[in-house]
């Protein structure tokens, strides 16, 4: 399991995570309200996100992120980036 808090609107929200789950539905799931206006297929990035802490633990950057413009860090989409390994996450949701 890994742990992942997000920080929002001056809150942080703490969840456990299993390996090849989405940032997006962990925020989901765990009440924590992440845009994703194309359904969470990489169209959009109204999910993008700042991964303050655990990037390594996250998978690779893929072609909808980089097509998207995202290939630089701190940015993913919450709809693509998945859960790796066991390991602390922060993420901050801007929108
Ligand atoms: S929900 Fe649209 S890019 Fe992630």
């Amino acid at each position: 399991m890994a742990q992942v808090n997000f920080h929002f609107s001056g809150q942080i929200t703490t969840c456990r995570a299993e390996k090849g789950q989405k940032i997006l539905n962990i925020a989901l799931d765990n009440g924590v309200p992440m845009e994703h206006a194309c359904g969470g297929n990489g169209f959009c990035t109204t999910c993008m996100c700042t991964v303050k802490k655990g990037m390594e633990h996250l998978s690779s950057r893929n072609d909808r992120e980089e097509n998207m413009g995202l290939t630089s860090d701190p940015w993913r989409l919450g709809c693509q980036a998945k859960v790796k390994e066991e390991g602390e996450i922060d993420i901050e949701i801007t929108a």
